[in-house]
């Protein structure tokens, strides 16, 4: 084992290469560790980017097990930690969880002074770990515009959780940040370009990893209800029934509290914890999923079902419907009397980590089958751990399916890329073509699949500099200009 006293990035670089019997070769600002001995092989790098922002590079594999216990002297030190490869421990000494960080995960920690924590890294796994490190009392005050929006960033993060340090935040990230990692970690280059290259990418992976958990955080409202007990929860899954049996009145929430035997308070935070609503949003939601279910399977008036839901008026229910589902009730019910009207959602996604090409395959297989019968066609990309994906069909149909998709807990991250009413289909023949990574279209027609070369979209993809949606939104150009071409194009 390793101790570490850290009072700064540079400082622990240093104190691994003593441990690891090897020169630290420093010039200024940057100093790179290249080790080739039993202990390991690779190289450890480090780069100061501006006072109080710098950045530690692991690109290594060590033959034994290697522990840093590390201690902090200064206070407010967060880690940016972003896993390309390989995988890591980490625990604080007074959290009992050790927290298992691995490929494509994100991890950021604030210490506090004197706080103690430990890294484990694995033997013989090849770890390609980028870790920005800052600390929050060095950075120099408002001197550029990044300066100035990384402290407001910083700030909020120190306060949203500095109270409660050390904190942990871990999440899958984003493909950009990953794209940031690579330039990161396989940049050898020393010279000026080199530094630029390397800083303009640090800057750029701390903003997205700012960024993510900003959005993660925002979006995951549910809290975590801690005095709820089983019987509550049990309670509260049963309050959808009872909306639906008196969906033609008003239901309040005092209402359900007195039938159910539940406090206000317990029934929010049921409800929050169960379904991610407030209570009122899932009342809404329930008699706006029936609103739609008439629209669509029966020939009832709009009026009619205004009255069936408990609407107190046609254009209330237009309002709500508008909000919910950016339809109005006509339009919508239109949309279903046009036979014609077909409609396409594209997306892009986060493969979880642990996809392999076989479960790939059974993802395009069962689609195929579900699609054929639904007459929904598409494409299916998947590329360095990300999907893209394009459905055309009925509107309906479609955004079932693509609803059924956001719950698959094999992706996450889905980012629409396009969504609305088309006039032909670009994949009229394709249940569901996929595209990996060799470039290779597999298109299975009526139980045949023959492939195609796509032009290697792929590798096009690989050299693209472009952020993410104008990334997808040209893949979406390409691969629709190509699947309608003639062939030979
Ligand atoms: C990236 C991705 C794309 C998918 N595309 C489709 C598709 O086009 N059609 C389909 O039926 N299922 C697709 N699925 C699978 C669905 O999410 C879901 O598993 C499937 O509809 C079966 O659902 P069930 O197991 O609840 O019946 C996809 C899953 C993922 C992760």
């Amino acid at each position: 084992m390793l101790e570490i006293i850290e009072d700064s990035a540079l400082s622990k670089v240093r104190q691994l290469a003593k441990y690891l019997d090897v020169s630290l070769v420093e010039s200024y600002g940057v100093a790179v560790l290249r080790l080739d001995n039993k202990k390991g092989k690779g190289y450890i790098s480090y780069f100061s980017i501006i006072p109080g922002l710098s950045l530690v590079v692991f690109n290594i594999t060590f033959y034994e097990k290697l522990v840093i216990h590390k201690k902090i002297i200064e206070d407010q030190i967060i880690d940016f930690y972003y896993v390309l490869n390989g995988i890591f421990k980490h625990q604080f000494s007074d959290m009992d969880s050790i927290r298992k960080v691995d490929k494509n995960r994100n991890l950021i920690t604030i210490s506090n002074s004197n706080s103690t924590s430990s890294i484990t890294f694995l033997e013989n796994i090849k770890i390609e770990v980028s870790d920005i490190v800052i600390n929050n009392q060095l950075l120099p005050r408002g001197t550029t515009n990044y300066i100035r929006q990384l402290e407001r960033n910083v700030k909020e993060l120190v306060q949203k959780v500095g109270e409660t340090a050390p904190f942990y935040y871990e999440s899958l990230i984003d493909p950009i940040p990953a794209e940031y990692a690579q330039i990161l970690i396989n940049n050898k280059k020393m010279d000026v370009m080199g530094r630029l290259m390397t800083e303009g990418a640090a800057i750029n992976m701390l903003f997205s990893q700012l960024k993510n958990y900003e959005k993660e955080t925002s979006e995951n409202k549910i809290y975590l209800p801690t005095k709820l007990k089983d019987e509550d929860l049990l309670k509260c899954t049963k309050i959808g029934d009872y909306i639906k049996k008196y969906i033609n009145r008003r239901v309040t929430i005092t209402e359900l509290s007195k039938h159910f035997l539940i406090s206000t308070k317990k029934l929010q935070n049921g409800i929050q914890f169960l379904y991610g609503d407030t209570v009122n949003r899932y009342i809404s939601n329930i008699k706006l999923t029936h609103a739609k279910e008439l629209l669509q399977k029966s020939d009832l008036s709009i009026s009619e079902i205004c009255k069936i839901c408990g609407y107190p008026s046609p254009s209330y229910l237009s309002k709500k419907f508008f909000e919910r589902y950016h339809f109005l009730p006509k339009d919508y019910k239109s949309s279903f009397q046009n036979k014609n009207a077909l409609f396409e959602i594209s997306y892009r996604s986060v493969a979880s980590p642990s996809m392999t090409p076989e479960d790939v395959k059974q993802i395009v297989e069962k689609a195929i089958s579900f699609n054929k019968i639904h007459n929904i066609t598409g494409c299916l990309i998947y590329h360095n751990q990300t999907f893209f994906q394009i459905l055309e069909g009925a509107k309906e149909e479609v955004m079932r399916l693509y609803y059924q998709i956001t719950q698959d807990p094999r992706h996450s991250s889905l980012v629409i890329v396009w969504k609305g009413v088309k006039f032909v289909r670009n994949f009229s023949m394709w249940n569901m073509a996929l595209v990996t990574d060799n470039g290779n279209l597999r298109v299975t027609y009526e139980d045949n699949t023959e492939h195609q070369d796509l032009g290697n979209i792929m590798n096009n993809l690989d050299s693209s500099k472009a952020i993410s949606d104008i990334l997808w939104k040209r893949i979406h150009k390409v691969i629709e200009t190509r699947s309608t071409a003639p062939p030979g194009v």
